[in-house]
């Protein structure tokens, strides 16, 4: 009798063992697919929230990074995070108002007056209810980043005034309300993804493209790009997002460590965006780029050149909620 009861309490101290073992053991990989190298931005993020969902679960999640558009462009990774073959990514706002139109209301140029007016409207009212809406476009998005103001670099000439957009063969994200505004300014926009910008640059089938300090520093621009205007014409954030299959796999105290990451993430990737913007432009003029700054007239100048597109953008977004984002202070 006694033998028996040693006996079962050992193989329920096995059992107890190899289960505790086995659950130590279970791992979760999570494949996060960003655009840009790892000592961009965007890795800093990548890493932040790796290193907080790690603590937070003891490890039972990996992070496999694929920076530099290594599952693809942007586009393709948010598809495949609705199909469930990538389970977290960062991305600009590039194509995400194709997937949730109202999202594009951020990208209206000059919308913003600089990044605390910027950063307190994504971290608001109005940011909190834009990240809800993307469950129904089948993603999980959890945090509002950024990649600061965009700036136009090319290879034709300064930029002073509207006039010298004209007929400028400009690479601009597949993104509705930054056509719009390109296409109004008279210049030739040309949508495009990211991984194939490069390239274009070199072979001249484009003449420029716009992004913040933080990409063209990164992806060492200016050794395809001659001109730099800074020229701030749009704020641009990004987003932290997670697939629907890995968020309902979760258990709520997972989901808390995902999120709280995310929020470190942002954090760590604002700090980064602040660093640059104080070095980068010094960077790229030794770099061997020419930089000229529009000033507060010239981009009013272009604001006025943008008149019909504003009508357009007006039509399209709740006037109401242009005024709210405005009134932020
Ligand atoms: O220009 C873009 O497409 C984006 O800003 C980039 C560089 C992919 C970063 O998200």
């Amino acid at each position: 009798m006694n033998l028996t009861k040693t006996r079962l309490a050992g193989l329920t101290a096995l059992l107890a063992g190899s289960l505790l073992a086995g659950s130590a053991l279970a791992q979760t990989e999570v494949k996060l697919g960003y655009a840009l190298a790892v000592d961009s931005h965007y890795g800093v993020a990548a890493n932040k929230w790796q290193e907080v969902v790690e603590a937070e679960t003891d490890g039972r999640y990996t992070f496999t990074h694929f920076p530099s558009s290594g599952l693809g462009g942007e586009r393709e990774v948010l598809e495949g995070l609705q199909i469930g073959t990538v389970e977290a990514t960062i991305v600009s706002s590039g194509t995400l108002s194709n997937f949730v139109p109202e999202a594009g209301v951020f990208d209206i140029p000059f919308l913003f007056r600089n990044l605390e007016h910027a950063r307190a409207v994504m971290d608001g009212e109005v940011g909190d209810a834009l990240l809800t809406k993307f469950e129904d476009a089948g993603m999980i998005a959890l945090a509002w980043g950024e990649q600061g103001f965009r700036h136009i670099t090319n290879n034709r000439g300064a930029i002073d005034g509207p006039d010298d957009m004209a007929g400028l063969k400009l690479r601009t994200m597949e993104n509705p309300v930054h056509i719009t505004a390109f296409e109004t300014l008279g210049a030739a926009p040309t949508p495009m993804a990211w991984p194939e910008v490069i390239g274009a640059l070199q072979q001249g089938t484009i003449d420029g493209q716009e992004n913040p300090l933080s990409v063209i520093t990164s992806a060492k621009l200016s050794e395809v790009q001659k001109h730099l205007t800074l020229s701030g014409h749009v704020y641009s954030p990004a987003m932290l997002l997670v697939s629907p299959d890995l968020w309902n796999s979760m258990s709520d105290e997972d989901k808390a460590a995902f999120t709280k990451g995310a929020t470190e993430a942002v954090t760590a990737m604002r700090g980064f965006v602040d660093e640059v913007e104080t070095r980068g432009v010094e960077e790229l003029r030794a770099a061997g780029m020419e930089v000229g700054e529009l000033s507060d007239e010239q981009k009013a100048e272009f604001q006025e050149a943008l008149a019909s597109a504003y009508e357009q953008y007006y039509g399209q977004y709740d006037r109401a909620l242009i005024e709210k984002i405005t009134a932020v202070e």
